[in-house]
């Protein structure tokens, strides 16, 4: 059977208060559209359009990694309005579409695979998703007869009886494509919001006589994000889901109520992870790790036995048995190698440093490539910038950066060079020898007494 879907994710969101589409608001570092997306391609559904309209440059640019297509809902007319906005998407193709809005980002895989099976199993034309809830207010009401699904009505359109349904619609269907085409073409506005619902064509489905259905869901997974409050807990749940699936797969979590882990994280088997970090993006740490409290890492790749403390590291890599901090910040495209130490307020830009080197403390390493069992010592600066243009510094092997060096790129270090604490290098040191770039000392006796200093 053919499979594809539609992502509703045009609306403002009044509710949400904020410039910000709220589809892109992040739950657990992701935006909520695009853990819908990511949901779908798990559940094998590959074909994806999503209905853009406000924020809709946006709205594209933050899911162009996806590769789905797009349908412009110019104007926010309701949500079955939105679907209807998707007829050159649908135009020509037969099977399943399933339909989702993009403010529901806690639905699993498996629930949209099982929609899909039940849907396909009972040869329904519409199978929704539904939950039960205690406080089902602002959600759409399902509405049943004799046990089967009658129609669905609007919170804001419920009669007296309605209001106390607490069986609410999930926002989340299969349907046949051309039986909902059909029945998208008879949908009115005629209620109290004046929009196109795309929950009427259940109604316009069952009064013609097709069979729909209904599969009941947790309520937790189909929390849809209206307001920050909302976000905030679909935030929690989703954390807590991660940090459970990281703990089964064998990682040791301190304290998972302040331990934040993005969805696409990957964390290898004996890794400790303390209270306090956030760990996001395509990260991947490795086995054995520890991480103390307090560091971000983002877009990280970590190998194992790897310690890190109070630091931060963005999109750059670090090798096995290497220690990192504590405060120490490594930017952007930079790879540490094995066993090294990248010590306290210790910067690192768009630098490789080789195996086995030590950057003990205060030091600023940018530009640069550094090679194996180097030493540098405290305060050294890489100078890598004249104030127009930034220059590159190579380091060979087993070099020893004395105290205070200031390294002025474009400049190199050979092999086993030495260089004396202080120094102001400008020049290339050749292998095996000693620089010294610092003026020689005087002393001046008596110049204390003289001066009539004591
Ligand atoms: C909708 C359902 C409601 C259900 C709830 C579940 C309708 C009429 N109501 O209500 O039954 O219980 O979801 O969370 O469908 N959107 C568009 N274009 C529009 C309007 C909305 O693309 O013209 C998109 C929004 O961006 C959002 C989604 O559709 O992602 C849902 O819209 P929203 O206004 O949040 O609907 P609810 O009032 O929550
Ligand atoms: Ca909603």
């Amino acid at each position: 059977m053919n499979k594809c879907a539609i992502i509703l994710a045009a609306g403002q969101g009044k509710r949400i208060k904020s410039n910000l589409p709220k589809v892109l608001h992040k739950v657990c570092g992701k935006e909520m559209v695009n853990h819908v997306i990511d949901t779908m391609r798990a559940a094998d559904i590959n074909d994806v359009n999503v209905i853009i309209g406000k924020g809709a440059e946006l709205v594209k640019e933050r899911t162009t990694e996806k590769k789905v297509s797009y349908s412009l809902q110019a104007e926010q007319l309701g949500t079955g309005h939105a679907v209807k906005c998707a007829k050159d998407f649908l135009n020509g193709k037969s099977g399943i579409v399933v339909i989702f809005t993009g403010d529901a980002p806690l639905i699993k895989n498996e629930t949209v695979a099982n929609l899909v099976d039940t849907h396909i199993k009972e040869s329904n034309k519409a199978t929704l998703l539904t939950s039960i809830i205690e406080n089902p207010t602002g959600y759409g009401r399902i509405i049943r007869k004799d046990n089967s699904v009658e129609k669905i009505v609007e919170h804001k359109d419920c009669n007296e009886h309605e209001i106390k349904v607490n069986e609410i619609n999930a926002g989340m269907y299969c349907f046949d494509i051309k039986s909902l085409v059909n029945a998208l073409d008879k949908l009115s506005n005629d209620n109290a919001q004046g929009e196109y619902y795309l929950t009427d064509v259940i109604g316009i489905l069952k009064s013609e006589g097709e069979k729909v259905g209904a599969m009941v869901t947790e309520f937790e997974e189909t929390i849809g994000v209206n307001s920050r409050s909302e976000l905030a807990v679909a935030e929690k749940i989703l954390r807590d889901r991660i940090n459970k699936k990281h703990m089964d797969n064998g990682v040791t979590i301190i304290d998972p109520a302040s331990t934040y882990i993005g969805i696409d994280v990957e964390i290898g088997q004996d890794t400790i992870i303390y209270p306090n970090n956030v760990i996001e993006g395509d990260t991947l740490i490795g086995e054995d790790c520890i991480l103390y409290p307090n560091s971000r890492i983002e877009n990280g790749k970590i190998g194992n036995s790897v310690s890190i403390q109070s630091s931060v590291i963005v999109d750059s890599s670090v090798g096995n048995e290497t220690t990192v901090g504590p405060f120490a910040y490594i930017r952007p495209e930079s790879t540490i190698g094995n066993n090294v130490k990248i010590g306290d307020f210790v910067e690192i830009k768009k630098a490789s440093i080789g195996n086995d080197t030590k950057v003990s403390h205060l030091t600023y390493i940018g530009d640069a490539e550094v090679g194996t069992g180097c030493n540098f010592g405290c305060g050294t600066v890489v100078v890598n910038y004249d104030g127009k243009k930034k220059y590159k510094t190579i380091v060979g092997n087993n070099a020893f950066i004395g105290c205070n060096t200031n390294l002025v790129s474009p400049v190199e270090v050979e092999d086993n060079a030495y260089i004396a604490a202080g120094s102001t290098i400008t020049k290339k040191v050749p292998n095996g020898s000693l620089a010294i770039a610092r003026a020689k000392q005087t002393n001046i006796e008596g110049w204390v007494s003289r001066k009539g200093q004591k």
